[in-house]
């Protein structure tokens, strides 16, 4: 078997078998695989579009199959779960959605609670790694190029620069956050939203973060001491957040549980968690009990948000509470038009927004 075949059949056994993320899999790949005179960038690209297409590869061994894909490969589609394909072509164009999901886009956030934006500015073009900065966000970069990991970087490791989607700045944004206030996040781990949160309020706000996994809390825990964020402002909660204990707050983050499903163009393994729609609708009846759960709490505002393409998880959940349903940007699309509240909400996608697949939606917990 060639080393390429060999590489990518073993990305494969972990991302089918082991139900490793892509990134895990390429690593752990790379780890005890690692074919010589390859490029790590093209091998992971390989490795990316070889799982965007696991649906359209034909039955046998692995290996068959990858053999199929590399002598292929210019010509096999990208293919979703066909209950999926049926789903979003009636809500999205479906065809651009694929054509950006071959791409790699990186988005980077520089973490001004621990550096400046000349020093990461300076250390990036120190490194030949081609970057732009965000229209919207100043302390968001979209990185072009790099020759080299990312996660390699002494400023990524010491949280300098944070690596996560632009779709997670908007939900923190959506919020509005400001110096003072209490907050609390009701699915909080691994706790991305909420540094960013402490970020921009200068360290200078209260946050109670909750989640129902421990250890996740524990990484979560770790992570913020880690961006700098001050530990004196932060409150564990270690609770079922259908069962919640807060009773009072500012502001309410409810960043759900959810299909991942907007995350296909970074984690492609996803899609083979997708086989049917099952899981979409057990995550909706989780989505809702969260957020009629969080209605109890006294509070200004509550921003609910999902990293998922279906509208059973995003526009279905907040429907019942049109009145209270505000769009967070105006500079950005709404949600699906299928829906009423879609007006009152936004949807970013890949192809549209080079972010993942967020829907955001305020609820102006005044007018209740
Ligand atoms: C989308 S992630 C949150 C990401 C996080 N807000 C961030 O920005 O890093 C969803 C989280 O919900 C948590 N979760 C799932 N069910 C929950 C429940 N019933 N109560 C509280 N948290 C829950 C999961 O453990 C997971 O950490």
């Amino acid at each position: 078997m060639s080393e390429i075949v060999k590489f990518l059949a073993t990305v494969l056994y972990y991302v089918e078998k082991k139900n490793f993320p892509l990134a895990v899999a390429f690593k752990r790949a790379y780890l005890y695989n690692k074919p010589r005179k390859i490029d790590s960038n093209l091998l992971y690209d390989y490795s990316k579009r070889l799982i965007l297409s696991y649906y359209a590869l034909p039955q046998g061994k692995r290996s068959f199959k990858v053999r199929y894909w590399l002598e292929n490969k210019e010509n096999i589609e990208i293919k979703f779960p066909n209950w999926m394909e049926e789903k979003l072509s009636t809500l999205l164009d479906i065809n651009a959605l694929k054509g950006k999901l071959k791409e790699r886009c990186v988005w980077a956030r520089i973490n001004l609670l621990k550096t400046d934006i000349d020093k990461i500015y300076r250390e990036l073009e120190g490194k030949n790694i081609e970057f732009e900065s965000d229209k919207d966000f100043y302390y968001m970069i979209k990185i072009k190029k790099s020759s080299v990991r990312l996660s390699s970087l002494s400023i990524v490791k010491d949280c300098k620069l944070i690596i996560h989607d632009k779709g997670s700045s908007l939900v923190v944004e959506a919020l509005k956050p400001e110096i003072g206030e209490k907050v609390v996040d009701l699915s909080s781990a691994p706790g991305i939203k909420a540094s960013l949160y402490m970020m921009l309020t200068e360290n200078r706000a209260e946050i109670f973060l909750a989640d129902v996994d421990f250890k996740r809390l524990l990484k979560e825990y770790s992570l913020l001491k880690r961006c700098g964020v001050d530990l004196s402002k932060i409150h564990i909660i270690y609770q079922d957040s259908t069962k919640n204990s807060v009773i009072r707050s500012d502001k309410i983050l409810l960043d759900a549980p959810c299909s991942s499903s907007g995350m296909i163009n970074n984690d492609p393994s996803i899609l083979l968690k997708l086989w049917d729609n099952e899981k979409i609708e057990r995550f909706a009846k989780l989505q809702k009990s969260l957020l009629s759960e969080s209605l109890k709490i006294t509070a200004n505002k509550l921003v609910y948000a999902v990293c998922s393409l279906f509208p059973e998880e995003g526009e279905k959940v907040i429907e019942d509470y049109y009145e209270i349903a505000e769009k967070p940007f105006s500079n950005y699309q709404s949600g699906y038009s299928l829906f009423k509240v879609g007006e009152k909400s936004n949807r970013t996608f890949p192809h549209t927004d080079s972010t993942e697949g967020f829907f955001i939606s305020t609820l102006n917990l005044t007018k209740l």
